[in-house]
């Protein structure tokens, strides 16, 4: 079998469209543009790739975009005071604090700082007890892309059996309650998790957010199975830098149904999700 090859590029491209036509709508007809501040502390060269993209995309959706680039020693109180005056600026609704923040900061704090519905990453604790309990809450957007991609491929989920590898709040955990939401029969393992081919190997559903290059081989992939890789590992080969996912692509997509290519795949659906959770906290503080 050789995999369907899903193309993230172009149904990230597809969302954005959607988004930018709301967005036109929201202006035309109730003179409101969403706005998204992205705080960045310090100067860690792939957060500022991250970030740049983020504001770029903004734009063109034709939304605000908000940039707070501050030194890398910043203190917790300055960090917290434009926390606070994002959370009181009525042409904020969204608000993303790019992580990983500087060790001296206290990330937790921070994120729980943010008005839950400006949470546009999902991270705060009220929305990660929210999407818990199946009730309306922000979705991160990684995990969301997923979601959407998923649904897109096989219809319904109800049924399937999904495991995920890798447990982080970020990615694993609200992609397990994101596919226990859609009733999928849900496992979710990591690096201690005994005989993982084999656990792998049940999955109708595959999901990989470990942070290791090329961990899940074909041979711990069931025929026809979806595979969604999440992984962005930045990896030399042949003396050559190379990005590469969690799972080794050539065998797995010899075994799979259907598999998310790195890069082109999960990646950019981040992004236009970013702006799909912008455009629904605007709508949600707008009535
Ligand atoms: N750093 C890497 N990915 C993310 C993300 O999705 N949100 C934030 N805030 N920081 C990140």
């Amino acid at each position: 079998m050789t995999a369907r090859v899903i193309d993230g590029k172009a149904f990230a491209a597809n969302v954005r469209a959607q988004v930018a036509a709301h967005v036109a709508r929201l202006k035309e007809e109730q003179g409101l543009t969403p706005g998204l501040a992205v705080v960045l502390v310090g100067e860690d060269p792939a957060s500022q790739v991250y970030v740049r993209n983020k504001g770029t995309q903004t734009v063109e959706a034709g939304m605000a975009s908000f940039e707070h680039k501050l030194p890398a020693d910043t203190s917790e109180a300055d960090l917290l005071a434009l926390v606070a005056r994002l959370n009181a600026d009525p042409k904020v609704h969204g608000i993303l604090v790019q992580l990983p923040l500087p060790a001296h900061l206290n990330s937790e704090l921070i994120i729980n700082t943010i008005d839950p519905a400006k949470d546009v990453d999902g991270f705060h604790i009220s929305n990660v007890g929210l999407l818990g309990t199946g009730q309306k809450s922000m979705v991160p957007c990684t995990p969301l892309g997923c979601l959407m991609m998923l649904r897109d491929h096989h219809g319904k989920l109800a049924g399937l059996n999904a495991v995920v590898v890798g447990r982080s709040n970020i990615v694993g955990k609200p992609m397990a309650q994101l596919l226990l939401g859609d009733s999928c029969t849900v496992t979710i393992a990591h690096s201690r998790t005994k005989d993982l081919a084999e656990v792998c190997r049940r999955a109708d559903i595959l999901v990989a957010a470990v942070g290791r290059p090329e961990m899940i081989t074909g041979d711990m992939v069931k025929p026809g199975a979806t595979v969604i890789d999440v992984g962005i590992n930045r990896i030399e080969r042949d003396g050559k830098a190379r990005l590469v996912g969690d799972v080794h692509y050539e065998s797995a997509a010899a075994v799979a149904g259907a598999i998310t290519p790195v890069p082109g795949g999960v990646g950019p659906m981040t992004i236009a999700c970013l702006l799909a959770n912008t455009l629904t906290a605007c709508c949600r503080a707008n009535g």
